[in-house]
């Protein structure tokens, strides 16, 4: 492994990624993964990961907590804005800087566009994004694309099919710009209400091959990957749009029938009906694998920027 690249340096968007950045990551953790205990807990020795979470978390925070305490470092933060003195008023300025001083690097999410650059202007120490409103969530974007990387070997020469509410699902926009680095076939499956913003895919034009559909049906026989995504509610301007849409589509057995035998089935999670449980048992269902793989895609990348450079 060559140089580094993100010792020190803030992760806000998955558009400042090289394909060579990727391969760094997706390399750092099969290292990281494959470190005995000792080695392991050393990368992060008497250092703090500091979190404010805006928004709610399950898997972000507890993969990012659990993957700091792997490296032998511990956790700080504010998952539950009510006990904390945003309530009283505090910017979010405000609350970075103080979080700056007690952290080593820092974790936000927040509902605001923009809110981690912003963020990552302020800090001294570096800054990972762990979504920003409906725009980017980059560590998610990792961890799937290392997902299918170890669970189909390649990710290159596949057709990936990207389902549900492509209008506010941020995770679809930084998996769509990390895909972009890898010659895949994508098909957007989205009620038309729902479809991908285009002025934020804009760069990718002539990148990469796009086409749409409303209809899941159309895509099943060609997908290699079937990405889930919830219909995000909280970021609907009028629930009555959201109960319009709601329960769009359901992968189920009936639509497991219809795909390829060796079809991966991925979701960031939370599912709400999405994906019916009744698949959970399948070879195809691959969001809880996705969700372990996170933890350690996410200890190489603290590790990374923790670090000059990884044992071998
Ligand atoms: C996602 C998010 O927060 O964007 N959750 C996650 O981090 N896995 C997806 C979602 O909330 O639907």
């Amino acid at each position: 492994m060559g140089t580094n690249p993100f010792f020190d340096k803030d992760i806000v968007s998955i558009k400042d990624f090289v394909k060579d950045d990727l391969e760094y990551v997706f390399e750092a953790t099969d290292t990281i993964s494959s470190l005995k205990h000792s080695e392991r807990s050393e990368l992060g020795k008497g250092r703090a990961l500091g979190y404010v979470f805006y928004e709610p978390s399950t898997r972000t925070r507890m993969s990012f907590e659990a993957a700091m305490a792997s490296l032998g470092g511990s956790s700080i933060g504010i998952a539950d804005l009510k006990s904390s003195s945003v309530e009283k008023g505090e910017s979010l300025a405000d609350t970075i800087r103080i979080i700056d001083l007690y952290s080593d690097v820092i974790l936000l999410r927040h509902p605001m566009d923009g809110s981690s650059r912003f963020a990552a202007e302020l800090s001294q120490n570096p800054i990972i994004n762990a979504g920003s409103g409906s725009e980017e969530h980059p560590t998610q974007a990792l961890l799937d694309m290392y997902t299918i990387l170890r669970e189909k070997g390649t990710i290159g020469g596949l057709s990936v099919a990207i389902v549900g509410d492509l209008k506010y699902g941020r995770t679809v926009y930084s998996l769509l710009y990390g895909l972009a680095n890898y010659d895949v076939d994508i098909h957007l499956v989205s009620p038309t209400t729902l479809q991908v913003r285009k002025e934020s895919i804009y760069e990718l034009q002539g990148r990469m091959k796009i086409k749409e559909h409303s209809n899941l049906d159309e895509v099943l026989t060609e997908a290699d990957v079937i990405y889930v995504t919830r219909i995000q509610r909280e970021r609907f301007p009028d629930v009555q749009e959201y109960e319009k849409v709601k329960g769009s589509y359901t992968i189920d057995e009936k639509t497991l029938a219809k795909a390829k035998k060796d079809v991966a089935v991925m979701h960031p999670l939370p599912r709400l009906d999405e994906i019916s449980q009744s698949i959970d048992h399948t070879k195809n269902a691959i969001y809880f694998k996705q969700a372990s793989y996170g933890k350690e895609l996410r200890a190489a990348l603290l590790a990374l920027m923790l670090n000059e450079s990884l044992p071998r």
